[in-house]
Formats: structure tokens, sequence, C-alpha cells
């Protein structure tokens, strides 16, 4: 008999099938990447880096048993390192990098392994607050880099823009050897240009370098796409990505770099010529250990699709859709963080617009198959557990094919629901209005599934 976890797996099929995924850092992966995934190359351990200098005239579609240079430290790599090599070369084509690091298990680790590969304990990062919409990994006091870092935070205006006058008024005061750009939920396009000239004051006045760093885990298939502009094209030292947001690859990390591509073996002088070497040695043995070479070959997989001509339509219409639902939901009375969306994401105050806060939201449209999640905003008395907004996205139902004329029904769904909340004032109450509730459901089921899951 089969594991009970399978039945959970299909049960979960289900869920995904009939309902709309709407977690704007959420997204449905190719048959293929799925595939690779699931391959034997989870066998195999592969700690180090393939590298194939004095290997000229190495090409993709070639296929031998010929042993490479590596710096690996155990044997039977001819395919592993071919394949890292792979999404290694893919990965820089697609970002414009010197260099890419394709080993991260998560976004996580790659932030961490940036903060380790150019600061000391004690150093000081500049970062976008929490609450502003930064991510976990950029200070918050729970997590272990900010244990071991100073991390001090930039909030965003009242219109939801980054606020580039405190950003600057920081990084002067405090002099950090990193200044951070990126969010888990801010809906406009960052100012690069005005990145680097901030960056240049402070370097001009300490004499030191400084690292330009951008966490693109939302936006990177955005980037990738041509419809977000590249920090790494504005004079950014790196940029670390989530793989499985926008850019629709296997749950996982990515760094990429500028710099010097040289040996990871021998320790470099810590410069940012060199932060590509010191980002190897901080990915592994640093820390991580084997890399998850399933996973690396997923990355390959689906940077190969991210460079087709058809990812940059996907691009477009994500954002076209964000922007679609945002205006009609505006229309409905919703209020937005930002007033919209110039990306893929939408900041909803619900505690503004309807009186009531995130988490009944959250679990209502739920309870219909449209999955969103309460989310905190600047500046929310809620706080973490009761936050006053919600976000939401569109690479998820983007990639099954939902267009404008599918937004206009969403936010007439959301509204409804909006509307039953009012009613039910608490989240126990919401079984009181069972019968509405589920006629949603049907609705959404029926339309979900015009829209077939890839891979499914
Ligand atoms: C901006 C940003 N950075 C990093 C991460 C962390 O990624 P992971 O969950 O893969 O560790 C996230 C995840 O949501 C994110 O939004």
């Amino acid at each position: 008999m089969k594991d009970l976890v399978f039945n959970l797996i299909e049960n979960e099929k289900v869920r995904q099938s009939e309902g709309l995924e709407l977690i704007p850092s959420e997204n449905y992966v190719s048959a293929d990447v799925l595939s690779a995934m699931g391959s034997i190359l989870t066998n195999k351990y592969s700690e180090g880096y393939p590298s194939f200098e004095g290997v000229p005239g190495w090409e993709e579609k070639k296929i031998t048993n010929e042993i490479l240079p590596n710096y690996r430290y155990y044997g039977g790599q001819p395919n592993v390192d071919r394949i890292e090599r792979l999404a290694i070369d893919r990965a820089c084509r697609l970002f414009h990098a010197d260099h890419a690091n394709v080993q991260p298990h998560s976004g996580a680790q790659a932030n961490n392994a940036v903060y380790f590969a150019w600061l000391e304990p004690g150093d000081t990062v500049l970062g976008m607050s929490l609450p502003a919409g930064g991510h976990l990994t950029h200070g918050a006091p729970v997590t272990l880099s900010a244990h071991i870092y100073n991390f001090v935070a930039y909030g965003v205006t009242k219109d939801g823009d980054i606020d580039y006058d405190d950003l600057e008024k920081k990084a002067l005061e405090n002099e950090p050897k990193i200044i951070l750009v990126g969010y888990s939920a801010f809906m406009k396009i960052p100012d690069f240009e005005r990145v680097v000239e901030i960056r240049d004051r402070l370097v001009k006045k300490t004499g030191k370098e400084v690292m330009l760093m951008a966490d693109m885990a939302h936006v990177a298939g955005l980037i990738a796409g041509g419809v977000h502009p590249n920090p790494l094209d504005f004079g950014f030292n790196v940029m670390t990505t989530t793989t499985h947001k926008t850019l629709r690859g296997p749950r996982g990390g990515l760094i990429l770099s500028k710099g010097n591509v040289a040996s990871p073996l021998k320790r470099p002088e810590k410069t940012l010529d060199n932060i590509p070497i010191l980002i190897d040695r901080a990915v592994f043995p640093g820390t991580q250990g084997g890399p998850l070479e399933h996973i690396v070959a997923a990355k390959a997989v689906s940077f190969g699709e991210a460079l087709k001509p058809e990812f940059k339509d996907y691009a477009k219409r994500i954002v076209e859709n964000a922007k679609a639902l945002a205006d009609e939901l505006k229309k409905l009375g919703f209020v937005l963080q930002g007033d919209g969306t110039e990306n893929h994401l939408i900041l909803v105050n619900v505690k503004e617009s309807f009186g009531f806060d995130g988490k009944i939201y959250e679990k209502a449209l739920d309870m219909i198959g449209l999955t969103l999640n309460a989310n905190s905003l600047p500046i929310d008395k809620g706080g973490a557990f009761r936050p006053s907004g919600v976000r939401l996205g569109t690479p998820a139902i983007t990639t099954r094919g939902l267009g404008i004329k599918e937004m206009k029904e969403l936010a007439s769904w959301m509204k409804t629901v909006a509307d039953i909340c009012v009613k039910a004032k608490t989240e126990e109450n919401l079984t009181k209005f069972d019968k509405e509730l589920t006629t949603l459901r049907e609705e959404v089921k029926t339309l979900a599934t015009s829209f077939p899951v890839p891979g499914i």
C-alpha cells in the first residue's frame, strides 16, 4: 500500500487545481522542472564547485563522460558538473552577471551567505524595515544574522515608495558596509540609480568600499522577462533571489554578482572585485554542505525556460494582470497601499477599506478557494498576528493563463467576500455564511478548472 503521504499529495493536487493561487510569492512550475526535481540526481553528493577552466569549446549540448576539472570533494561528477555549469551560465545570461552561485537552498540562505562573505561580526547593514515591506533576513531581531550583524532600517513614504531621503540620511550617519534594496511587500519600481548615487556619496565620505546588494526574490522573473530594471545594470555588486517566485523555478536561492571569477580554493582579499570568489566560499563551506543537485538541475531547466521569448510575454502579462486587478479592486472600494501597483504585487489595506483585519479576510477567501496572505502594513496597530492588510499577486494565475477578463471576476468575488466579512465580524461566525461561501466556491472551481495547473 502506498504511504499516506501520497494521498495527501493527491489532495493537494485537487486543492491547487480547484482553487486560485494569489500569494504573490508562489507559482506553478512546468512539468520539466518537476521532473528534474524528482530525478535521481538527489542520490549524488557533490560538495564544491564545477570548474571548466582550460576546457575551451565546452558547449551545452555535448554529452560525454569525460571528467572535467572541478573543485569537488567527491568523485563521479561528469554529469553533475555539466548540469551545474549549465545552471550557472544560464543564470549569468539571464541577469547580466559575471558570476552565479546556484547552490543556496533558499532565499534566506542566499542572503546569509552574502552577509558572511562581506561582513565581520558587528558590521552594519542598511536595509528596508520588515513592516515597510522588507524581509525577515534583512535584520528582523528573531533571525541569526541580526544576532551577528548590526542592522539599521529605512522605511517607506506615505505613498508607499522607498523613503530615499531617510535611506541617504541613515547611510551617511551609520556608514553601513552593505546597502540593501529588496522587499517582500512592495509594489513600486525602485530607483536603483538614486541608491548608487547615495552609495557614491557614502564612499566619498568614508573612503571605504560599500557593497550594493539587491534582494530581488519577488521580482526576479520580471527582471528576467525585461519588464523590471535589473540592479546589476546600474552598478549593484550583488543580487540575491529565490528561484520559485516570479522566476517560476524550483524552491531555492541564487546569488548573482559582478567581479572577478576565479578559483574558490585560495582565500581572497575582501574587495568588491573579489565578491564572486568570496560568495562561493561563503556558500560552501561557509554556510551550507552538499548542494541539492536535483534542485540545481531544476533551476537550470527553469532558467532555460526564462531565456525563451515566451517568458518575456509571461512577465508582461503578470504586470498587466496585476494592474488590471488593482484597478478593479479600487473601483469596488478597496484601499490599496501605494494606490495600485507597478509590479506583480498588491497590498490591500482591508482595515481602512472595510473595518475588519487581514486574518478574517484570508480565512474567508480560503473558504472559497482563493489563497492569499494577511500582511502587516507599514504602520500597523494590529501587529504581525492581526495585521490590517492582505498581500496578493498575479504570477501564479498568469501562469495558468488567466487574463484581464478574469481579473474583473476575481475582484468581484473578493468584494462579495468582503461584504460577508463585514457581516460576520469574527472568523468563528463565517460558518453562518456557509451557503453563500459554498456557492462562491463552486464559481471559483468552475473558472479554476478551466485553466489547468501545469504538471498536474
Ligand atoms: C525578499 C525576500 N528575500 C528572501 C526571501 C526568503 O526566501 P526563502 O523563503 O526561500 O528562504 C523571501 C521569501 O519570501 C523574500 O521575499
